[in-house]
């Protein structure tokens, strides 16, 4: 997608430079920064402090990982403590070892001279599937939009929360697919953003894409997404996950829970978009879903640009106080009013999923 008119995709590899380019969203949207990772330990540092983030682009850098794991030194044991420590890099999505795993599955039994070619091409395969999943997941959503606006007749509104965009991916993103596909196929639409407190991934990321791409949006408190759908100004939600379970149950960005209720509450539509890679398919209570707590320093200090257009980090909270960060929550599969994956779109439930994936 776009950025101030050029293509982009979230994560390539640099043949002159041999190191691996990604877009540091720490910094947006204030600074557009390009970072090389040049060892499998900038790759894992970039996914703990969220310089990439959202589970698609995750699994995506530890597949580059692995392959830079592979450059430093072909010793299997030194590859193996890679995957490890990538897998550690953050708990809750699951993408993350789906793409450890795959990686490591391909290098098994390759020679040493190979490995670095093997690694490379498999990770770039990983990145281009995760961008045709993206797409379909567009495609098959763009007929749920059609389908609204063909009864309203009127700009649909659909509410987002965190960032599941592309940014989150390697293009086109997840939640957003069908707001970009239902864009460029002439519908009108406005889109919600929840600002996605405390790192403001809404309001910083996809307020950010979907401006670059010119799709109409406002961003709103977290907690206001309530009162629009009691005035029906909310047509219908969609958003990404971490992690789905196979009873359908889906791990989001924290909060994404509440909005699931409100939806349910007022008849509006809660969709889930997300890639197949999403799948957990051996946890099957939501609560052995591992939920990652973070820094309480990320409620308690904003950063943003002061009169001089600095960046600058401030404390917001009475210096005393304690404050509790959990990341993620879990939307159960009953407020779930389908998943739209890359192969069509389902109920979100152990049957359904089956039928789409296993079968
Ligand atoms: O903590 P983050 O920013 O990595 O959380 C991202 C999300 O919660 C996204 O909604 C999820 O990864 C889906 S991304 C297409």
């Amino acid at each position: 997608m776009k950025i101030e008119n050029r293509e982009y995709r979230t994560i390539w590899f640099d043949e002159n430079n041999q190191s691996v380019k990604i877009i540091d969203q720490t910094k947006l949207p204030h600074q557009f920064i390009i970072k090389d990772l040049k060892t499998v330990k900038d790759a894992i540092n970039a996914i703990k402090i969220m310089e990439v983030r959202g589970a698609p682009l995750i699994g995506g850098t530890a597949a580059y990982g692995m392959a830079l794991a592979t450059k430093e030194n072909n010793d299997p044991n030194f590859i193996k403590k890679s995957s490890e420590d990538l897998i550690q890099s953050r708990p809750t999505a699951i993408n993350l070892r789906w793409a450890v795993d795959r990686m490591m599955n391909k290098l098994l039994g390759v020679n040493n001279n190979e490995l670095l070619n093997v690694a490379l091409k498999e990770a770039k395969n990983i990145c281009d599937e995760d961008e045709k999943f993206c797409e379909n997941i567009g495609l098959n959503g763009l007929k749920i939009i059609e389908d609204i606006y063909n009864k309203k007749k009127d700009t649909v509104n659909i509410l987002t929360h965190c960032n599941a965009g592309w940014l989150a991916t390697i293009n086109w993103g997840t939640a957003t697919s069908p707001i970009y596909q239902a864009h460029k196929n002439g519908i009108p639409i406005h889109v919600w953003v929840d600002e996605t407190r405390p790192r403001n991934q809404g309001a910083n990321l996809t307020s950010y894409e979907l401006n670059e791409e010119s799709v109409p949006n406002t961003i709103i408190a977290d907690n206001t997404g309530g009162i629009l759908m009691q005035r029906g100004d909310v047509d219908i939600c969609i958003v990404g996950t971490d992690r789905t379970l196979s009873t359908g149950d889906v791990c989001n960005k924290i909060g994404t829970y509440l909005k699931a209720l409100a939806a349910y509450d007022n008849d509006i539509p809660f969709y889930v978009a997300l890639p197949s890679s999403t799948i957990d398919w051996d946890i099957k209570n939501f609560k052995d879903i591992p939920i990652e707590e973070r820094s309480s320093e990320e409620l308690s200090h904003i950063e943003g640009l002061d009169e001089n257009d600095d960046l600058k980090k401030i404390l917001i909270y009475p210096k005393k106080s304690k404050a509790l960060n959990l990341a993620f929550d879990v939307t159960p599969a009953k407020y779930v009013t389908g998943l739209i994956t890359e192969k069509g779109v389902c109920v979100a439930s152990s049957d359904e999923l089956k039928k789409m994936f296993r079968q």
